[in-house]
């Protein structure tokens, strides 16, 4: 019955808590792998509760990242009941991605339906190290990365390492130095190994790691059996954070 199914689906939410060590997790059930629309569940639990933590006395600034499931958190967004305020920004710059998938996109997408306020981070990718300097200088673009630094909630994807690098068509130079040291991760434009441990960062302006430990909520969504490794590998360099995923991870992670 869908009764048995939803307690046995919190009876798994605890045991992954326990076994991950994180703040929180939420599962919703489905294997986002196999159906897509376990990905739009997802994207939905994910708004409910970042709206749980939103804040009625101060401003809430959320930084978002890209990929497609935060691109199906936007699509779940809805304007808050309470009317507390909202302020989205994108967490970081460029990683790489195509304009769907970019950090950007999925912030605006989000603004529009919350019905709220964005700044987005006019940098490309790709400019030399004297552009670069200027145009984090230009008022504007400081303005959004005080904004940034100033976020109090988190939302972002985790993905495998070897599906992102390519992706976002990194060199074979990075592809060969992922393979070497056992990257299985990727956060934030962060890569990881098994253990948690950085082994390639995308250099980009915004939010690094080191940040996330001072942002009150931190928000992780990811699911599909395929991405069990990849979250197990995250959560072990930052476990304060409330992992919204899938009943395909979450089996997957338990059995492991
Ligand atoms: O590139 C942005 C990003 O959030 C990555 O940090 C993450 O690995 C990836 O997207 C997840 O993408 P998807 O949700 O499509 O698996």
């Amino acid at each position: 019955s869908v009764m048995a199914e939803l307690a046995g689906i919190s009876d798994m939410a605890k045991a992954l808590k326990e076994k991950l060590g994180v703040r929180d997790v939420v599962i919703v059930p489905g294997d986002s792998d196999q159906t897509f629309w376990v990905q739009r569940d997802m994207g939905r639990a994910t708004v409910a509760r970042l709206k749980r933590e939103l804040s009625s006395s101060v401003h809430n600034t959320i930084a978002v990242t890209g990929g497609t499931t935060m691109a199906s958190v936007a699509a779940m967004m809805s304007p808050d009941k309470e009317n507390r305020p909202m302020t989205f920004v994108p967490a970081r710059g460029g990683l790489g991605e195509t304009l769907e998938l970019q950090a950007n996109t999925v912030c605006s997408r989000m603004a529009s339906r919350a019905q709220s306020d964005y700044h987005l981070l006019h940098i490309p990718d790709m400019v030399s190290k004297e552009t670069f300097v200027k145009m984090v200088e230009e008022p504007s673009i400081k303005n959004v990365l005080q904004m940034i630094r100033d976020a109090s909630i988190v939302v972002h994807g985790i993905g495998e390492a070897k599906t992102m690098a390519k992706r976002r068509r990194a060199s074979t130079e990075l592809l060969e130095q992922l393979e070497t040291e056992h990257a299985v991760a990727e956060a934030f434009g962060y890569y990881f190994d098994r253990d948690g441990k950085i082994v390639h960062r995308v250099k980009t302006v915004g939010l690094q790691l080191d940040d996330l430990k001072q942002v009150e909520h931190v928000i992780v969504v990811a699911g599909g059996h395929s991405k069990a490794e990849a979250i197990n590998a995250y959560v072990k360099q930052s476990p304060d954070i409330i992992l919204i995923t899938d009943e395909g991870a979450a089996t997957t992670i338990l059995k492991g």
